[in-house]
């Protein structure tokens, strides 16, 4: 599904200001104050190093990540996305935005929106629901992709560069925040922690934290599960790490459990579906032959028992409604 034929409006230019930031990551001199910001951190000693996103995964964005591939598609849906999306894939997709839009439901007027890691992939089909929108992402040049795409359908963003781990902006200065398929690129769980508390830090009392996370313990799909299950069991990822290729990126998807339990302390918890898919499906299960019923089974499983796709499938939608101020 493109911008063009999505039954959502296309969304108008925005009135703020394009701004991209230009900090210096180690020493966060130079972020951008947007919203009242906060002072830079210090991040000195081991323990505040695991509480940062990975360099290599920056770098990798800043170098190919958001370039063009011969495909036409970026490096990153080279890599990471589906060889081929027939028309099943597209109507799950337009399912997951459904849902992921009404997962901000109700919004105040004129809401402000904080996307994290979105680099060139930005949640378009979300910008007509809000009156600002800012990407945060650590590749500039993912923020610079971000920027275009979100320019070609007519939303001008504010951008900053900075990390996840560390926001740069006062407390309670958004009504909603987004991230997908970022968060589990941050090596350390104390990390994935931090990144979690500083998006819920950042929304205000009453708003919405929409995450789109990978689910390390899929259910239905035993061979996927029992990869993960090898590559957090500390000999055998070693062993397993000697037998196979390097992921191209850190990857260290948290089980729903663990992430359960870092967020409820912020507010209500709800998780869903996003995708039942796993990456290796997306990439080698084409929607024809004995492929086209798994494809319909899979949409018709994530649109029917969303809560039970969320064990069974791949990929989380984990909405997070923030406690309201007391008094
Ligand atoms: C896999 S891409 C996801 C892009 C998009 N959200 C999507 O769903 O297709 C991950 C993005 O997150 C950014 N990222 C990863 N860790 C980060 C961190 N700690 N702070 C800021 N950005 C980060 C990367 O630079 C990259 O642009």
């Amino acid at each position: 599904m493109t911008a063009a034929n999505r039954p959502w409006p296309t969304p108008g230019i925005r009135f703020c200001p394009c701004l991209i930031g230009t900090a210096d990551l180690e020493s966060g001199a130079g972020l951008p104050l947007t919203r009242a910001g906060l002072p830079p951190m210090e991040t000195n000693t081991a323990q505040e190093h695991s509480l940062r996103g990975s360099s290599e995964v920056k770098h990798f964005y800043d170098g190919v990540g958001w370039e063009q591939h011969e495909s036409g598609k970026t490096y990153d849906r080279h890599l990471f996305g589906s060889r081929a999306r027939g028309t099943l894939q597209e109507r799950g997709d337009y399912l997951r935005e459904a849902r992921v839009r009404a997962a901000f439901d109700p919004l105040p007027e004129r809401p402000a929106l904080l996307e994290c890691g979105a680099g060139g992939h930005p949640a378009a089909y979300l910008a007509d629901l809000f009156s600002e929108y800012m990407l945060l992402d650590f590749s500039q040049a993912g923020l610079k992709a971000g920027t275009k795409v979100l320019g070609e359908d007519g939303v001008v963003a504010i951008s900053t560069e900075g990390d996840m781990c560390r926001l740069p902006f006062a407390d309670n200065s958004y009504d909603a925040a987004f991230s997908a398929n970022a968060i589990y690129h941050i090596p350390e769980p104390a990390g994935q922690r931090a990144a979690f508390s500083e998006m819920m830090r950042t929304v205000k009392p009453g708003g919405v934290a929409v995450f789109v996370l990978a689910n390390p313990r899929p259910l239905g799909f035993p061979v996927q599960l029992l990869k993960r299950v090898i590559a957090d069991t500390p000999l055998l990822s070693t062993l397993a790490n000697r037998l196979r290729p390097k992921p191209p990126l850190p990857y260290k998807p948290m089980t729903l459990g663990w992430t359960r339990r870092a967020l409820e302390p912020f507010g209500m918890v709800r998780m869903s579906s996003f995708a039942m898919a796993s990456m290796w499906f997306r990439r080698h299960v084409p929607e024809k032959h004995v492929g086209r019923p798994l494809w319909r089974f899979l949409l018709w499983l994530e649109r029917t028992y969303p809560r039970l796709s969320a064990l069974l499938g791949n990929y989380v939608l984990i909405v997070v409604r923030k406690t309201p101020s007391q008094g």
